[in-house]
């Protein structure tokens, strides 16, 4: 069997040690006779699976008492509908939106259907570039929004950060809160949950699989879902149900709950940033170092997630990516949008994937450099 170092943006790699269990428990889950798919999501052993998950996740992100845990369908992109169906409405029917990249544009449009969407900050070059975010003093917030809609890690530009405690109060300040997409970098380090009013996001980056989504939200946001919301997607229905409104994604529950007990044994989210930060500086201290790679984030807001980068002579571009096939390095052909390379280095891509992909990237420089 070879495995290859997977760079991929999502659907992306999950560790090794997760798929194994998944493999040995396949045909006999906990000795029911069944695969995990095959049983009642209402059955005990599932049940167990379920609640076994989101208290784990919950320890993880050490989430406050106040805060729901939802696993539903959709993803982020139907999140993003779904967020304003259930958070406008009354006197508040204006979302805010941070705009940092291609996620938050969607975001910000999908918001349009369901009431006024408001740009308040946009970090748009002009040419679709996004290397920052805005700074919060320069954001123009409303009088009356229901929420501000940021994403605090853009997987196609390669932009991350995270909001200050002042700037949670000053939003609360004016009866709104944030919500964030955090589709790929949950799970990437420690986070004050306290600051969000919402945190939604797909699984398939550093959860499990596609197929769940995700929403930490807080308990009194549950009462305002516009008529017009679909039943499974009301959180009160889902909360008041454990998830289980509507049958939900029972392989990917449980892939994820063990993915979550994988980063608890491998000392939960506190040692996970410390193996985040080193992979990211590796990495884009040879980019920095190099006369062939370029990365155009400012350095602050580099993500430690997802890293674009550009060969200086672009059409070097495919043979770097056969070339790196054939080392056993997939997925890192960049976004359409931006082109170039992106890699991603989710909590799954071991520090020793990324020492393979720099010294192939070391190799491939200086034998170009050469020809
Ligand atoms: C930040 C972000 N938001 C939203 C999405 C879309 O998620 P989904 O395909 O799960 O709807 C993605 C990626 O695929 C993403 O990276």
């Amino acid at each position: 069997m070879t495995r290859v170092y997977n760079f991929s943006a999502g659907p992306a790699a999950l560790p090794l040690p997760v798929l194994q269990k998944m493999q040995a428990e396949l045909l006999d889950f906990k000795g029911t006779g069944m695969s995990v798919m095959e049983m009642s999501h209402r059955g005990t052993v599932f049940t167990e699976v379920l609640v076994r998950a989101r208290d784990t996740l919950r320890r993880l992100l050490n989430i406050p008492s106040n805060y729901h845990i939802l696993f539903m369908q959709g993803g982020a992109i139907g999140e993003n509908a779904i967020v304003p169906m259930n958070l406008l409405g009354g006197e508040r029917t204006v979302s805010d939106h941070v705009i940092s990249g291609a996620w938050s544009i969607k975001t910000q449009k999908e918001a349009g259907k369901y009431g006024e969407s408001r740009i308040i900050a946009n970090a748009d070059d002009g040419q679709g570039r996004f290397t920052y975010y805005p700074e919060p003093s320069s954001w123009q917030l409303s009088d009356n929004s229901a929420y501000v809609a940021i994403c605090t890690n853009e997987t196609i530009h390669g932009v991350e950060w995270y909001p200050s405690a002042e700037l949670t109060a000053r939003i609360e300040a004016s009866g709104s809160f944030l919500v964030s997409d955090m589709s790929s970098h949950i799970l990437s380090r420690p986070l004050d949950v306290s600051r969000y009013g919402v945190i939604y996001g797909g699984a398939q980056k550093n959860i499990g699989p596609s197929g769940v989504t995700f929403v930490i939200v807080r308990d009194d946001l549950l009462d305002r879902a516009q008529a017009i919301c679909p039943s499974a997607f009301t959180w009160r229905n889902v909360a008041d149900n454990d998830s289980m409104f509507n049958t939900p994604p029972t392989l990917g529950i449980y892939c994820a709950g063990l993915v979550f007990e994988w980063l608890e044994a491998n000392g939960g989210l506190t040692e996970m940033a410390k193996i985040n930060d080193a992979k990211a500086k590796l990495l884009y201290d040879t980019i920095d170092n190099s006369r062939l790679y370029r990365n155009d984030v400012q350095p602050t807001y580099r993500s430690c997630m997802n890293v674009p980068f550009f060969l200086n002579d672009e059409s070097l571009n495919q043979t770097f990516l056969d070339g790196a096939l054939a080392a056993g390095l997939a997925g890192l052909k960049g976004h359409k949008m931006v082109g170039g390379m992106r890699a991603s280095i989710y909590n799954a891509v071991s520090m020793e994937a990324v020492q393979a992909l720099v010294a192939y990237m070391q190799a491939f420089e200086r034998q170009h450099a050469q020809s």
